[in-house]
């Protein structure tokens, strides 16, 4: 006699902001319906909302034009997804913590510390998951970096090297001319784009980071820089042709060549060569990289020294095209080291004087994936954890993240007022003495 399969039951999400990272939840969840379902969503852009609600069938009194309309009901959902701009965290993160909704919180956390310490005192005040979409720690390079280190194969990790190469166009997209532009807006460039590389470091170092300095300014994108001609909008300018930044190469380039999905998408629903011009025309992404409103930083190196004596450097900089590969790092350890670019890893032994070579992309599967896997492994990590009610599978939860975002925060200080900074512990109540009178 055949025996029955226990039926397992999909988790069940609950997505507030159904922009670019919201909509990604939405499409993973639908492509893997036995293991996750969206029953709700919140998202005041009526095309954004609609496309998550009929890609996954969220019932209509489950469809929100505002996270809060979702906080009055009662806990619908096993887990919140909170893919809201950064400044736009902390709210719905206390709201749902108290529900007792499980998160998939995206990073940062929030642009303050004050703000982060709250989330993750709520989190564990009701006893709730967290993972915090630190996708790189879930990408098979890290998986594979791991091991290497934790089998012993390079000794102790004395040293480690990174570099973060932000496409030059992908820092006009994102930096100058849209929505991380301005950090009173958004949070600094190091804790939007590169509190991921800290977070990261600071994983392969494995212990806590205590002290910071970093360096770093507005170097490129600013009036100063102008070229002599250039005008307001690249539509109207005469020395466009020759500018490697021109918003008309960079978008009407990409929709003549059928590309049509990020990050032309990000500029209009319309995404037609009408549709596009338009938006260069009236919107935000038209304008000249020398004539915005930005204010975060085009470049910026960390120092960091960790707990046990190890140091690490880091350099984040918008000038540089990568084809091949992204994030550059070599990782020195007593016995041998290890090189990556983020998909390829060579493991150099100090004794034999050998080097092995790892394709983590050997497949060609993850060209196609979100962040070289880490989106995928996110998700799945995610998933697991909620399927299971055990946080194990989840590599990126509050207290490690808040830790990291504390290096973030610091060396912004650094930054800012020209010192070295210790990186202060975490400042959390436990959880059985917050719930006390
Ligand atoms: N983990 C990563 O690697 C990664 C990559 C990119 C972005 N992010 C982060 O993800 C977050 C979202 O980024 P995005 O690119 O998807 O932004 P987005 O602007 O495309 O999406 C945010 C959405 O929130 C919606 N929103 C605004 N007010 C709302 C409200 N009251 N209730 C519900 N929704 C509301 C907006 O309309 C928008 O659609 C940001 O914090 C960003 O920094 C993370």
């Amino acid at each position: 006699m055949k025996r029955k399969q226990p039926v397992k039951k999909p988790v069940t999400l609950l997505i507030l902001g159904a922009g670019i990272r919201g909509a990604g939840v939405a499409e993973y969840a639908a492509s893997h319906p036995d293991e996750v379902q969206v029953v709700g969503v919140a998202e005041p852009r009526d095309f954004h909302r609609n496309y998550v609600a009929r890609l996954c069938g969220v019932p209509p009194e489950q469809t929100f034009t505002d996270w809060r309309e979702a906080a009055e009901k009662p806990r619908f959902a096993d887990a919140v997804v909170i893919t809201t701009q950064d400044a736009m965290h902390t709210e719905p993160a206390l709201a749902f913590a108290a529900l007792k909704y499980h998160m998939l919180l995206e990073k940062p956390m929030a642009p303050t510390e004050e703000e982060c310490e709250r989330i993750v005192q709520a989190v564990l005040d009701n006893d709730v998951l967290l993972a915090v979409a630190h996708v790189l720690r879930y990408t098979p390079y890290t998986t594979k970096i791991k091991q290497i280190i934790d089998s012993g194969a390079i000794g102790d990790v004395v040293s480690l090297q990174c570099l973060e190469p932000v496409t030059y166009w992908h820092q006009a997209h994102s930096y100058v001319r849209g929505n991380w532009r301005k950090e009173s807006e958004s949070s600094s460039m190091l804790m939007a784009k590169s509190c991921h590389d800290l977070d990261w470091i600071r994983y392969i170092i494995g212990v806590p980071c205590r002290r910071v300095s970093s360096f770093g300014n507005t170097f490129h994108f600013k009036a100063s820089a102008r070229p002599p001609g250039a005008a307001d909008r690249c539509l109207d300018c005469s020395i466009e042709p020759s500018c490697p930044y021109s918003a008309k190469r960079l978008y009407l380039g990409r929709v003549m060549e059928g590309h049509t999905g990020w990050p032309v998408s990000v500029l209009t629903t319309d995404t037609t060569v009408e549709g596009v011009t338009k938006a260069l025309r009236t919107g935000p992404y038209g304008r000249c990289v020398y004539a915005c409103d930005n204010d975060v930083v085009d470049h910026q190196v960390v120092n960091m020294e960790f707990e046990g004596g190890q140091s690490a450097t880091f350099t984040m900089t918008g000038f540089n095209l990568h084809k091949d590969g992204g994030r550059e790092t070599r990782i020195f350890g007593t016995h041998g080291e290890i090189w990556t670019n983020s998909i390829l890893i060579k493991h150099t032994d100090y004794l034999t004087e050998e080097t092995v070579c790892y394709d983590t992309n050997a497949s060609g599967a993850m060209l196609d994936d979100g962040h070289g896997g880490g989106d995928y492994g996110l998700m799945r990590s995610f998933i697991d954890a909620l399927a299971r009610g055990d946080d194990r599978s989840i590599l990126s939860g509050p207290e490690e993240t808040l830790e990291t975002h504390l290096m973030v925060f610091a060396a912004e200080r650094s930054r800012k007022n020209r010192t070295i900074e210790d990186v202060p512990f975490p400042n959390l109540v436990p959880a059985a003495v917050a719930g006390q009178d």
